[in-house]
């Protein structure tokens, strides 16, 4: 009955154990979440007085497929001021969220048989987006040494005739690394070099603890021209649900999004886009207050995790996770296909914490934390953490 794509997908871990969580929690069982990759504060108040002003304004029929106009300026103005990137209005494309602006971007550039180089560990949807659209995803190592960064010499390994664009999220989910600006200029001339397209997820730009993030579109107009930035309003003006992302990339590849969004969905929710005008433009201190706060959070979770043994991890710069390794536990623990599951499962059983299994990220040997809930919540799941593995 289904068709072969449909066939070949996997559902989303990460939402798989969300729906879970939220079924125990309903049976009235003390879970502690460290699972969500959703910030815990509430969108800025301005930005729900003008969602609202929108519907009773009657501003909410039918608009640009791109985005409202006003939009698009207020993210030109954003990208010129706070990453130093100078776009034109037909250089940028709303979208329902940044899932839906990298799933546009792909079907505007990947032809079936293309390949795309995702390094690990990777965030849970990007494989399976790129074969939606018959591509075939390429996964290239990365090192613990590098924090997880991947480096030209882990590029040029896979790169083939058929490769057509590489993933990079910066900051990571899950790893919370962030590149330098020497690092990302690397990988920005190899791909020149290599005609290859970077699709650059800065879903977690605002969400660094590090003063230097770079965009790699501004690191010149040669890696503008290659790159489509992805980022949106979900993680850093904690709006998850309003289901606002943008693409930021060259007239003739947003203009092939523009067509291809017009035909499947329209534009996004314009309720939700005059909410995010306001976000840009208005509430920089509750972002600045938010990331502060994150990065008390990681701090925390940081300080308790080094005094427990048998695991390691890479210090976050940015994002609100924490990627574990548990390898160190594989021999005293049963499972059967995969550990990071088994842990994952077992720590939920008898812990009651929810995490996510690192092969959800290509990587078994991990499990992922998120900081991103209150303090108490934080330091009861990892004390339950540190018990479970010191029971094992
Ligand atoms: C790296 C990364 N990219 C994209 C997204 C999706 O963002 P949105 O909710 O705006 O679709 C997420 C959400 O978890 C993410 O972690």
């Amino acid at each position: 009955m289904l068709s072969k794509k449909a066939k070949n997908i996997t559902p989303s871990l990460t939402i798989g154990i969300s729906t879970k969580v939220k079924e125990l929690i309903d049976q009235g069982l003390d879970i502690i979440n460290l699972s969500i990759g959703e910030p815990n504060f509430c969108t800025p108040t301005p930005a729900k007085e003008a969602a609202v002003e929108s519907i009773y304004t009657n501003k909410a029929k039918y608009g640009p497929a791109s985005g409202i106009t006003e939009l698009r300026k207020t993210i030109i103005h954003k990208l010129k001021t706070e990453n130093n990137i100078s776009y034109q209005l037909d250089e940028i494309v709303v979208s329902s969220g940044a899932k839906h602006a990298i799933t546009n971007a792909l079907i505007a550039l990947i032809n079936p048989g293309d390949e795309v180089l995702i390094p690990k560990p990777y965030w849970v949807s990007y494989p399976e987006m790129i074969k939606l659209v018959g591509g075939n995803p390429v996964f290239l190592d990365t090192k613990m040494k590098n924090n997880f960064k991947m480096t030209t010499e882990d590029i040029i390994d896979v790169i083939t005739p058929k490769t057509k664009m590489i993933f990079i999220t910066n900051p990571s989910n899950p790893t919370g690394a962030v590149y330098s600006k020497e690092e990302l200029k690397s990988i920005v001339n190899l791909c020149i070099q290599h005609n290859i397209f970077i699709l650059a997820d800065e879903i977690y730009e605002r969400i660094c603890y590090k003063d230097n993030f770079i965009s790699i579109a501004s690191l010149s107009e040669k890696a503008k021209n290659i790159t489509i930035t992805i980022n949106g309003l979900s993680k850093s003006a904690a709006m998850t649900g309003w289901r606002i992302g943008y693409t930021a990339a060259n007239q003739t590849i947003s203009k092939a999004i523009s067509a291809i969004q017009g035909h499947l969905t329209s534009h996004p929710c314009v309720i939700s886009q005059y909410g995010a005008i306001k976000a840009l433009n208005s509430c920089q201190e509750d972002i600045q207050t938010m990331v502060l706060n994150y990065k008390k959070k990681r701090d925390i979770a940081l300080n308790m995790l080094e005094k427990i043994k048998d695991i390691s991890f890479i210090k976050p710069n940015g994002a609100f996770y924490v990627f574990i390794d548990i390898s160190s536990l594989k021999n005293k623990l049963k499972y059967n296909d995969y550990f990071s599951i088994s842990f994952a499962n077992q720590l939920l059983e008898q812990e009651k914490v929810a995490v996510v299994p690192g092969v959800a990220f290509g990587m078994d040997d991990f499990i992922r934390i998120s900081y991103a809930c209150d303090n108490d919540t934080l330091i009861e799941g990892i004390k339950r953490i540190s018990s479970f593995i010191n029971n094992l």
